[in-house]
């Protein structure tokens, strides 16, 4: 009986299962029955560098590497917990907190802090409360929602220039908002170093009211950092164009192992007098990638511009996501504002700057001790999580296929991803594919 009613439900399944999938009026309907809303969907292409990772996953070799993720990895290879960030850990547990929402553009307590590390305590910009700051999820969360706010709310020329090359997701990012995006000239594939004078020439050209995006440090993906002097000259014709500087601070310490030196571009551009948008991210400096804890500053020449900023900040802010993450945040703002955590923690931002740099030294000296010709002085001089070391294409396709080493096409390697077990091997097989 039970089995007779199951054959009649089904059959009468059945029958409406193919007459849906006959009938004109259901297009979307696929032949394995399932209605779909987006038969119209294209496969995108996988994210470059996700995907790496997932190709080095798959790889059985004992010997592989993957130099393409921008995580920090301490010498045995291992995601790094700082020392800082466990002692925050711990102190937070006690304190046993409840899970309310925070404010809309988070708690001010963390957003204060977090701008005082990028402009300096002492900054006029914090004194008269000229900055909107809201805490943002990581950096891409603060370019992203700084650039949706130009889309809607600057009213100056709605283009942005951003450095050749850059991080893949900053012209992913203006795609989405269809803020047309172009290049200045930034990288000297002849040097491996920093082209001064095809960027002052190209930013000369650029139309007044412009948008500039900056890397404020470590720049990514090639490592190559304006000189303190070269900063000087770039803020000078930044300002001749009446551009609006964006600076995308993404590895605050990152670069020379002190929080100070790596701001100097942004704090330098605020004292010449330019009101600069910032971006800035935790996930590199502390480590905390996936808590996502970052910050969008707009500074806005005064408080009243401020609050209004402030306002509509809020709005955009309410309708994404209605409140930023608060675990994150609080370890950030817990280790900056307890004196003696923050001195740990600049120790561990050093402890990582220090490690990559020596790595940088090892590598180098590894390729050259192989009796390899070519210049590989750019591995040292160039700055940060990132090395671009100038190999070809068929290079990188040779360094994985014989010898499992993971880097992104354009010879991007990630320093972090090196260390004193792999250096030899890594340096013996760069010698291999490229002398
Ligand atoms: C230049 C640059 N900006 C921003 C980010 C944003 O990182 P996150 O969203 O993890 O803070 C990254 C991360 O790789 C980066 O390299």
């Amino acid at each position: 009986m039970k089995r007779q009613i199951n054959e009649s439900i089904l059959s009468v399944w059945r029958h409406l299962l193919t007459s849906c999938e006959n009938s004109p009026h259901l297009p979307c309907l696929d032949r394995r029955f399932l209605c779909t809303w987006w038969s119209n969907v294209q496969m995108g292409p996988p994210d470059v560098i996700l995907g790496i990772t997932e190709a080095y996953k798959r790889d059985t070799d004992p010997k592989k590497v993957n130099l393409g993720v921008g995580a920090y990895r301490d010498d045995e290879g291992k995601p790094f917990v700082l020392p800082s960030v466990r002692k925050a850990e711990e102190i937070l547990h006690k304190k046993a907190l409840n899970h309310e929402y925070a404010p809309i553009g988070g708690e001010a307590t963390y957003t204060d802090a977090v701008a005082k590390l990028a402009f300096g305590d002492d900054s006029p910009v914090i004194k008269n409360k000229s900055n909107c700051t809201v805490q943002t999820l990581s950096g891409t969360g603060a370019l992203r929602l700084g650039l949706e706010f130009i889309t809607k709310h600057y009213a100056k020329n709605k283009e942005i220039w951003m450095p050749t090359p850059t991080w893949g997701n900053h012209p992913q990012i203006c795609n989405m908002l269809n803020l047309p995006h172009k290049k200045y000239r930034y990288f000297d594939p002849k040097t491996n170093g920093f082209d001064l004078q095809g960027a002052l020439e190209d930013i000369s050209k650029i139309p007044e009211g412009s948008i500039i995006l900056l890397h404020a440090c470590a720049h990514n993906p090639t490592g190559v950092d304006p000189k303190p002097s070269d900063w000087e000259q770039l803020s000078k014709v930044v300002k001749d164009r009446k551009l609006f500087p964006f600076f995308d601070m993404a590895y605050q310490g990152f670069a020379t192992g002190n929080v100070d030196n790596d701001a100097f571009a942004v704090r330098l551009f605020v004292k010449e007098g330019h009101q600069v948008t910032l971006a800035q991210s935790f996930a590199k400096n502390m480590g905390l990638y996936g808590e996502r804890a970052g910050a969008l500053t707009f500074l806005c020449g005064d408080a009243e511009s401020a609050a209004k900023v402030m306002s509509q900040v809020k709005i955009m802010v309410r309708t994404m996501y209605s409140n930023p993450p608060l675990y994150g945040a609080r370890l950030v703002q817990e280790i900056l504002t307890a004196p003696d955590l923050r001195k740990q923690w600049l120790a561990d931002v050093k402890l990582m700057a220090d490690r990559i740099i020596s790595m940088r030294t090892q590598l180098r000296a590894g390729i050259e001790g192989a009796g390899n010709k070519n210049s590989w002085r750019h591995i040292t001089d160039q700055i940060g999580m990132f090395c671009f070391t100038g190999l070809k294409p068929e290079q990188v396709e040779r360094l994985t296929k014989d010898f499992h080493i993971y880097l992104t096409k354009d010879g991007r390697i990630s320093v972090a991803g090196i260390s004193s077990k792999n250096v030899n091997y890594i340096a013996e097989a760069i010698h291999k594919v490229t002398a």
